[in-house]
């Protein structure tokens, strides 16, 4: 039996993996988050609370369970946060992966982590693979920070980067549709950054790809992101339409003038061809993507 350690199982992705390998009888899955409960029925799901930045607590659910792979869904997501909070942030995104892989060394376990377009500078999108990385913001740094640590530990890993991640979770924390749909309804005007590019990605196409890195034995990196490029103006006119909310209360702006803590990376998006040719992705667009957003969150439970 193969056995998966999933951390960060309460984040958006954490919680599509968690559903999508725990429906799969050939896997023992043990999901693990910083929370002391799951958001889903501790009698249907194997949890234990883990917190990825306490090293003897790793070591030893490791050790004890002895997981073929662990798959990192745990982080400081949250940009903004990241830029103020800097030392909490580095203990979460980059000790914490330190942690993983040395408990991971020990009992000879796969890493599958993920990464950010932040570690790009916005200058020359869409990336690929091989772009050289230059973060300009704490959160892409910290994130960049985990990836080298992964790169030299001398141990199996895949690292998928992706991009502005939405989709239903519980009470997980909003993402850019969310945000956007939340305040069109509640009639509030928004500002959004026409200037800000990149592929915003549904957390179905991130899991997928995950689990495929994972059943193919993939190494190495992978882009994975949506199929279209837009500007958060663009994205959040998109959300309106199809969720039939008024787009005229959104109002263009220009990243410079919207007082965000941390710098943003203006035009990334990947290219998305290893990930389409070697694990099968073949990503949403936009519409796809919300769509399949406002059919989630018609389903009880899902947000
Ligand atoms: N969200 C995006 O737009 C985006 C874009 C690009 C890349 N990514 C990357 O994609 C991955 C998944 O992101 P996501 O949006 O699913 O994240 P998320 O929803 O913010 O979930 C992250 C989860 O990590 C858990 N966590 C935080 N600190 C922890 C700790 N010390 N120990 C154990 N668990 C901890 C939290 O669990 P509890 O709830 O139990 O505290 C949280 O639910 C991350 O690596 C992120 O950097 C995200």
């Amino acid at each position: 039996m193969k056995r998966i350690l999933i951390c960060g199982a309460n984040g958006l992705l954490g919680q599509r993996l968690s559903l999508m390998l725990s429906s799969q009888t050939e896997y023992e899955v043990l999901n693990t988050s910083q929370e002391r409960t799951f958001v889903y029925d501790h009698q249907l799901f194997d949890y234990t609370q883990l917190d990825i930045t306490q090293k003897s607590d790793v070591k030893s659910l490791v050790s004890s369970f002895r997981p073929t792979v662990i798959i990192n869904a745990a982080a400081a997501s949250n940009v903004d946060w990241c830029e103020t909070h800097r030392d909490e942030a580095w203990r979460v995104n980059v000790v914490g992966v330190e942690n993983l892989i040395e408990a991971a060394r020990r009992v000879g376990a796969r890493v599958i982590h993920l990464s950010t377009d932040y570690v790009f500078d916005g200058k020359h999108g869409p990336y690929s693979e091989e772009d050289k990385p230059n973060p300009i913001s704490y959160y892409g740094k910290s994130k960049l920070a985990s990836e080298n640590a992964l790169r030299i530990a001398d141990i199996p890993y895949t690292l998928i980067r992706t991009i502005v991640l939405y989709g239903g979770g519980i009470g997980v924390r909003d993402s850019f549709p969310m945000w956007v749909l939340k305040s069109l309804k509640a009639g509030k005007a928004i500002s959004c950054a026409e200037d800000q590019i990149s592929n915003p990605t549904h957390v179905n196409d991130l899991a997928f790809a995950v689990v495929k890195a994972y059943e193919f034995n993939r190494a190495g990196i992978y882009h994975v992101c949506g199929s279209e490029r837009v500007s958060r103006y663009e994205f959040a006119v998109r959300a309106a339409e199809v969720f039939g909310l008024d787009a005229s209360l959104i109002q263009r702006a220009r990243s410079a003038d919207l007082k965000q803590e941390a710098p943003r990376p203006l035009v990334t998006g990947f290219v998305t061809l290893k990930a389409e040719t070697e694990l099968g992705l073949k990503p949403m667009d936009t519409r796809q993507g919300l769509t399949l957003l406002k059919r989630e969150l018609q389903t009880p439970g899902r947000a």
